[in-house]
């Protein structure tokens, strides 16, 4: 088959993944020789859906997302895209997006956050532009008339959800988020978990969110993979998690009983006061 056909039948209904990783492995030459940084992860994630990559420092969790993300080239196996292989390229796709854990090294400090919402659409016209940039502030819960601001007239929760703006700006179909609220304050952690999940509500993208809290896997996620050492652990739904067909790697159960005597919440957070922009399109800026 030719390859434009290949590709139009992957655009078509036989493709319903979003992104769809198989038999990923990454080695990186070192001194002492090859280490296995990922070693066959295996996953796929559908639209409107969230997986969390949960594992200790050192697991190789970044260097999943930076291959998810076409930043790394794998050794071997393969990263679909909407069923179409990824290319690896410099800087990010329009398709893969991705928010960085620290919202302030993640802005240019010289530029007004508007310009910066607005910088993944380089190809469209000023007013286009203008316009998108005012619709994701607004859904965002940050005041547009406030665009021109540099980023340090923000607060940290503030640059977080500028940052997610960005991200959605081209509409990805795969956001990922690198520990999205560990560099946050407790008090706004709730409130950039609700934003995900609202601005995934209405935008659709398979959500890729790499935590070590499992508490912030509960709340984002349906599913969940465990990752120690470059090996997949367990990789399944919550329920599966709680309730296992087969008995899970001791790692894995020692985590979630740790979850549990710790009485982390599981389901929905609290809603933390940030109240999502209305119909008619007025903003409602929250103050952390
Ligand atoms: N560029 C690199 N060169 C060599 N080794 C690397 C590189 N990046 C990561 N590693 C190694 O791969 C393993 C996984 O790292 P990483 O993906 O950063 O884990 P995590 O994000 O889960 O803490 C670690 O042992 C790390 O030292
Ligand atoms: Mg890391």
């Amino acid at each position: 088959m030719k390859k434009r056909a290949l590709e139009r039948r992957a655009e078509t209904s036989e493709t319903p993944w979003a992104i769809e990783i198989k038999g990923l492995t990454k080695r990186f030459l070192g001194r002492g020789g090859d280490h296995t940084a990922l070693s066959d992860v295996s996953f796929a994630v559908g639209r409107g859906r969230t997986l969390a990559i949960v594992g200790e420092s050192g697991a190789g969790k970044t260097t999943l997302i930076r291959c998810v993300a076409g930043l790394e080239r794998p050794s071997s196996g393969q990263v679909l895209v909407n069923g179409r292989e990824l290319q690896l390229r410099h800087g990010r796709t329009g398709h893969v997006q991705m928010v960085f854990q620290n919202p302030r090294d993640a802005l240019d400090p010289m530029r007004g956050i508007g310009s910066s919402v607005g910088e993944p659409l380089r190809k469209w016209s000023r007013a286009e532009r203008r316009k998108r940039v005012t619709t994701l502030l607004s859904l965002v819960g940050i005041d547009p008339r406030r665009a021109g601001r540099r980023p340090n007239e923000f607060s940290g929760g503030q640059l977080q959800r500028i940052v997610i703006a960005r991200a959605l700006a081209p509409s990805p179909s795969v956001l990922l988020c690198d520990e999205p609220t560990s560099a946050l304050d407790v008090s706004v952690q709730a409130q950039i978990l609700n934003l995900l999940l609202s601005v995934q509500e209405q935008e659709r993208f398979a959500g890729i969110v790499v935590t070590h809290d499992l508490a912030v896997a509960r709340t984002l996620a349906e599913d969940v993979l465990f990752l120690r050492a470059g090996r997949v652990l367990f990789h399944g739904s919550f329920e599966q998690l709680v309730d296992p067909a087969t008995e899970l790697d001791p790692y894995v159960s020692g985590l979630v009983r740790t979850a549990r005597e710790s009485e982390l919440p599981v389901g929905s957070v609290e809603a933390g006061g940030f109240r999502p922009a209305s119909d008619d399109g007025a903003w409602q800026e929250v103050a952390s």
